[in-house]
């Protein structure tokens, strides 16, 4: 009885919020059927028109006078200006000075935090705390919010499996169901927070060939839709306002026109309703892809369905031409203005144009001290132990030596894509170490070396393109070389900060060797050689290679790019204040020939062995054996966990049923921590061949030390099948294994039947 109350309660709210929502909807519809029924086309067309704005460009920016642009009603939304007051200046020029008043959007690349800095995407994915993420982007949310901005192009979501292409740094790793996960949180702390989502790059774009930025993608349909496709999915499942069209080609027609992927998939089989825009120049870039004219190409990235003009000014110029010559639908004119106005109006736009700017506010909220010690714990959370022969945590005691040219820079401690940044107060590793040892211990500094040899000066410039360089020291790479040993000499341990600067991974920042830069590898090299204990602090925007430095470094910990709070946050953990618990979201290769490695691969019809290294005739290499050197779901503790053997709540089961999968999770080391327990789940035969492995669950548990927890996962159909290659999920009778342990290369399995 009690149960059919309930339901009765939740079909009448359900229906209720149904009509509400229902209601709300036709008052919209109704506002802007009336404001368009003034609009001119030259108006409609303004409002797919995006230009920049700002210092923050990352092409070509063709506007010369925005202003008078607004004013005449060619303007829908600006980009990359950052202030209330300066926003609050423009917006008053739509609104007071355009014949119709249509407020701008104002969006931002807010990626990874706006003046309080996160890690980078890659870095933050790697506390597998969904929380923590959500979080991260309300923050995000909240200050640019505060500071004019309504609308952010993020989250980044696009899987990639190639750590030369250097905006894997940008994004949640490798993994489907783990960038997924990532791509709801992001969507919910910004929209949860009055903030536009822009989930990009739809899509495809981290397979570009070779890792280079740019390049041309080719992929079966069954692998987009299993792999690639699933966190867009989901983003459109949570609620994202907009998506952004990405680069690349897909089938030949470059995605900012490509009709099937904007319309059939996006809006026919996801029932997304809100508006996409183009990537910045992607409309005239299709000029060069060599798919039309500039005002061909204008006119079929509206009619594939492309709503918004990022920079190239392709729909202003050539729409209006289009419709007279009968080329271009004034239908598909009308969608799109009509989206654009509809997410304006769910901003709340049209009520008041200024509500984000605040500019009372901003002093005191915007990173401020409370929001950057919440940064600090995440930055800290983000970290992964790679090794650790008992050198971690350091005491605060004796001397120790900061040595390499990233212990003292501030500037390169947000990493890439971090424009609102106060790059300047960010803290840097000599600092928070200093200010964590206070005078219990005392710290020496040398730089070491400069990031790339005196024989790499154009590769350095290259890779600091955006000006976070750290600046070179006069001496000569061999005097660098001979401070920093004399000062190791006095120390008793060393923390080497080596790696890539923070311009080296994002965008346009492909790498073929991924390696520490020579010079640095060198200092390391002889730092290790002194016999001392060296920690390696390890900056990085992708997964390097670093086969000597697992083999030859007593200690390792990376630290990505960990945000304004680094210095702090990498003295929290050095010190044991946090126990760091990271693991790795993309697989460590051991060098470049072996890439794209990943744990998710299909097993083929000649796989190696498990444990073999080579033999004639399998699929795998003369030179070097088919494993990473870290693979996907590693990371270490400063305690140790142990996992009992997974135990299932059936050995069969029905389609429509569910098993729930156990372990037992035991800390057993000295000091409470956290582990990130991971299930895996292979499908074993299957109507079309199916990854060895497949992220299905996680769960972040903490445990103090001797103590246990159990920890569970219900199975049901939804981590079972897989997309065929229209796209239709299919659940297939049949075997499965389920793993669950701490990394990829668990084998602690069982199995069960499915059955129909
Ligand atoms: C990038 C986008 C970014 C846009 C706007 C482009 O170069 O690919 O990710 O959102 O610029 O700054």
């Amino acid at each position: 009885m009690l149960k059919r109350i309930l339901l009765l309660f939740f079909v009448c709210a359900l229906s209720l919020s149904c009509s509400e929502k229902g209601r709300e909807e036709a008052t919209r519809d109704h506002f802007v059927d009336k404001l368009m029924r003034q609009m001119s086309v030259e108006e409609k067309i303004g409002q797919l028109n995006l230009p920049v704005a700002g210092e923050i460009v990352t092409g070509e920016a063709r506007s010369s006078d925005v202003s008078a642009r607004i004013r005449a009603g060619e303007v829908g939304g600006l980009f990359n200006l950052k202030g209330a007051a300066k926003i609050r200046e423009i917006q008053k020029i739509a609104v007071e000075e355009s014949r119709l008043g249509i407020p701008l959007l104002f969006g931002m690349d807010v990626i990874h935090g706006y003046e309080t800095i996160f890690p980078i995407p890659l870095g933050l994915s790697c506390s597998w705390d969904m929380q923590a993420v959500e979080r991260s982007a309300a923050i995000a949310a909240q200050e640019a919010g505060a500071d004019g901005i309504s609308w952010t192009f993020s989250p980044m979501v696009d899987v990639s499996r190639d750590p030369r292409w250097g905006r894997v740094s940008e994004g949640a790793g490798e993994d489907p169901f783990l960038v997924s996960e990532y791509a709801r949180a992001m969507v919910r702390g910004y929209q949860n927070n009055g903030v536009l989502a822009c989930v990009k790059h739809f899509a495809l774009y981290g397979a570009g060939e070779a890792g280079r930025d740019y390049n041309t993608v080719d992929m079966s349909r069954g692998r987009m839709y299993n792999d690639y496709f699933p966190p867009f999915k989901a983003a459109v499942e949570e609620g994202a306002a907009s998506f952004m069209a990405s680069f690349n080609e897909i089938d030949g027609v470059p995605a900012t026109a490509n009709r099937w992927l904007l319309t059939d998939v996006l809006r026919d089989q996801w029932g997304f309703e809100g508006f996409v825009v183009s990537d910045y120049t992607g409309i005239q870039e299709m000029v060069e892809h060599g798919i039309g004219s500039f005002a061909e190409v204008s006119w079929r990235a509206l009619d594939a369905g492309l709503d918004m003009d990022m920079v190239s000014e392709g729909f202003l110029s050539h729409i209006k031409k289009g419709i007279e010559q009968g080329r271009v639908s004034v239908k598909d004119l009308d969608r799109a203005c009509r989206r654009i106005l509809e997410a304006k109006y769910d901003l709340g736009l049209f009520d008041n144009p200024y509500q984000y700017c605040q500019e009372e506010k901003v002093p005191g909220f915007v990173f401020s001290p409370e929001l950057r010690k919440e940064a600090r714990s995440i930055a800290a959370d983000s970290f992964v132990l790679l090794k650790n022969d008992n050198v971690l945590p350091l005491r605060k005691e004796g001397t120790i030596a900061v040595v390499g040219p990233l212990a003292n820079t501030r500037e390169n401690m947000p990493g890439t894509w971090s424009v609102a940044a106060r790059l300047e107060e960010s803290r840097s590793v000599l600092e928070g170490i200093r200010e964590a040892v206070q005078d219990k211990a005392r710290v020496l500094y040398a730089k070491g070396s400069n990031l790339m040899a005196a024989s790499e000066l154009e590769l350095e410039k290259r890779s600091t393109l955006f000006g976070r360089t750290i600046p070179r020291d006069g001496r000569s790479d061999a005097e660098l070389l001979r401070e920093a040993l004399a000062v190791a000499s006095r120390a008793d341990v060393i923390v080497a900060a080596l790696g890539e600067a923070s311009e080296m991974s994002g965008e346009s920042s492909s790498r073929t060797d991924l390696n520490i830069p020579q010079v640095q590898r060198e200092l390391l090299q002889a730092l290790v050689a002194t016999g001392k204990p060296v920690v390696l602090l390890l900056f990085n925007g992708r997964p390097l290679t670093l086969e000597w430095e697992s083999a030859h470094v007593p200690a390792i910990l990376d630290v990505w790019f960990g945000g304004s709070e680094t210095g702090d946050a990498v003295a929290d953990v050095l010190f044991g204040a946090v126990n760091p618990s990271g693991k790795l979201t993309m697989t460590f290769p051991k060098n470049v020939g072996q890439i794209p490695l990943y744990y998710a691969h299909k097993n083929t019809g000649r796989p190696l062995p498990e444990g073999e290294w080579f033999q004639k005739f399998r699929s795998n290499y003369l030179d070097v054996d088919n494993d990473p050197l870290y693979p996907f779901g590693y990371g270490l503790s400063y305690t140790t966990f142990a996992y009992s053997a997974v135990e299932l709540s059936a050995q069969r089961l029905k389609r429509e049923e569910s098993v729930t999968a156990s372990v037992t999770l035991t800390n057993t080391g000295g000091c409470a921590g956290k582990e990130v327990v991971q299930l895996y789940v292979r499908d074993v035969v299957g109507s079309v061949t199916r990854p060895v492995k497949e992220l299905k669950g996680f769960q972040k548990v903490s445990l103090a030390p001797g103590e246990s927890k159990t920890v569970h996962f219900v199975i049901d159909a939804s981590c079972l099948g897989f997309f065929d290659s229209s796209g239709n999920y299919v659940v297939e009778p049949g075997e499965f294994q389920v793993f669950i342990g701490p990394s990829s290369r668990t084998e602690n399995k069982a199995s069960f039947t499915l059955y129909e």
